[in-house]
């Protein structure tokens, strides 16, 4: 039995319905965290916000004496007053910071079974990144026997394989190759706090990719520690299908707003620019003085969020909504334009067709679509005369095939004028050299893949004249340039 479906797909990101001993989840989605200790948002009020599925820690319920001794009484579920499904993380993150209960991996595992857990996590080791190689793989190699030994004890909840390996892209392949051959219910890519509080977005970009392409399809990833709702749509592109929050609680001690394109401070709201129930009732001066409140607000934001994702996923937009959203901010904008450098990789997963495009920025250019298409060039066999050209109004009739030139896109034959994708990109009508730029090398690539075949004229006007590709275009073509019309 598949404890994980796929209903929907775009880049690599996807609708899926996950299993789990207290009813199914659909992901992506966000888990809340909830503190035993310090409870600003109840977990029974959590559903209310669209959570599905809540986490928590079982190290910090392991060492205090009567959260442990309430929880294997009456289980996890009651401890926190909840039916919907939790994760237990092991703590292996708080072992570093307290170090005054010692626990093994096996004692917290069974630990995380006696009390219920839908979903349990084994007691990885988190390296920071930019450690040495070897540092990052020796606390790799200690991952690995603790996955190993966790695959043997935990068989009936679900289990993740946790993924480690600092900022090495070969340590991170390494460990999901080793993680995927174990199998586990699912994968957790953990290590990335510190990137995230740096805004090495682009560093996080290499290590999804690293994990991703080395970790089973059918089963979901979890991308420890990422809870803000700026860097939910470019994870899930790369195939991250589940995240934890509790940025919703420490950025409202730290009295700062959530918004999906980044972080205000509560001192320099004027107006709550947002319309959940908490914005809409209270004033900004209520939200100053409450922290709950404003944990409230946040967690309607990252929720809202997470629904515009899945929306995106499922209409096939969730590019645009990247690129929306990784233009909010200088290091997203490095992250969007690494994804770029993997768009040969993402376009094997994308589907074939989708929504009409929109070109929104220079990144639109290096979209797995646009790669796709050059790639398909090698389909149009020509020969004779051939006209490729900028503008509609040709003589055509001279010429045996006819090319319109589209940005980013490039040649395409004007019987497919209606088709996806070029013929329904919609692109603005200043264009940027870079759409330009990869329009003409693919104009280049058709005319190299016909040498010999076909005699090129290539036509344009002036919006396009003098790019540094017309010097190359003009070994293959005749160039000829519109003349402006007498009027
Ligand atoms: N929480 C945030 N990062 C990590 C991690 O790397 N491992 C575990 N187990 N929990 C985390
Ligand atoms: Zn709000």
């Amino acid at each position: 039995m598949t404890k994980f479906e796929i209903l929907h797909k775009d880049l690599m990101g996807r609708i899926g319905k996950l299993r789990t001993a207290h009813g199914d989840i659909e992901t992506p989605t966000i888990m809340p965290v909830i503190n035993p200790n310090i409870i600003s948002i109840e977990a029974s009020e959590m559903k209310k916000y669209g959570a599905e599925i809540l986490i928590t820690n079982a190290y910090i319920i392991y060492r205090n004496r009567d959260l442990r001794d309430k929880a294997q009484r009456n289980g996890i579920h009651s401890l926190l007053g909840t039916e919907i499904p939790i994760m237990t993380d092991s703590g292996s993150y708080q072992l570093y910071e307290y170090k005054d209960v010692e626990v093994s991996n096996s004692e917290i595992l069974e630990f995380q079974r006696s009390i219920g857990s839908d979903v349990c996590v084994p007691l990885d080791v988190p390296t920071p990144p930019y450690v040495n190689w070897k540092r990052a793989k020796e606390d790799l190699e200690v991952t690995l026997s603790r996955l190993r030994e966790a695959r043997t004890l935990t068989q009936d909840n679900l289990l993740a394989g946790v993924v480690q390996g600092s900022t090495y892209v070969d340590l991170r392949e390494e460990s999901a190759r080793h993680a995927a051959e174990l199998g586990f219910d699912l994968y957790a890519i953990g290590g990335v706090v510190p990137l995230l509080e740096s805004h090495g977005f682009d560093k996080l970009v290499d290590i999804i990719m690293a994990s991703k392409r080395n970790l089973p399809l059918n089963a979901p990833v979890h991308l420890f520690g990422a809870g803000h709702p700026m860097l939910f749509s470019l994870a899930v592109a790369l195939g991250c299908d589940l995240f934890d929050s509790a940025a919703y609680a420490i950025y409202a001690k730290g009295k700062r707003y959530l918004t999906s394109d980044g972080t205000k401070k509560l001192e320099n709201l004027r107006v709550l620019p947002c319309s959940c129930p908490v914005c809409t009732t209270y004033s900004v001066t209520e939200l100053r003085e409450s922290t709950d409140l404003l944990a409230a607000h946040n967690l309607w934001v990252t929720f809202e969020e997470m629904r515009m994702v899945k929306q995106s996923i499922a209409e096939g937009s969730l590019w645009e909504l990247c690129e929306r959203r990784c233009r909010a901010y200088p290091s997203l904008v490095d992250a969007l334009k690494r994804i770029t450098n993997y768009s040969a990789e993402i376009e094997k997963y994308d589907p074939a067709t989708k929504r009409p495009f929109f070109y929104l920025s220079e990144f639109s250019a290096h979209r797995p679509e646009v790669l796709r298409y050059s790639n398909r060039l090698n389909r149009f066999d020509i020969s004779g005369r051939v006209l490729i050209t900028t503008k509609e109004e040709s003589e055509v009739e001279k010429f045996d095939h006819v090319f319109l030139v589209k940005p980013p896109f490039g040649p395409y034959p004007v019987e497919l004028n209606e088709s996806y994708p070029v013929g329904q990109s919609e692109i603005p009508v200043v264009i940027d050299a870079e759409a330009k730029t990869v329009a003409l090398q693919n104009v280049l690539k058709l005319m190299a893949l016909n040498k010999g075949k076909a005699n090129f004229v290539f036509q344009y006007d002036s919006s396009w004249d003098g790019h540094p590709l017309f010097e190359e275009i003009g070994k293959y073509a005749e160039l000829v340039q519109f003349v402006r019309q007498a009027t």
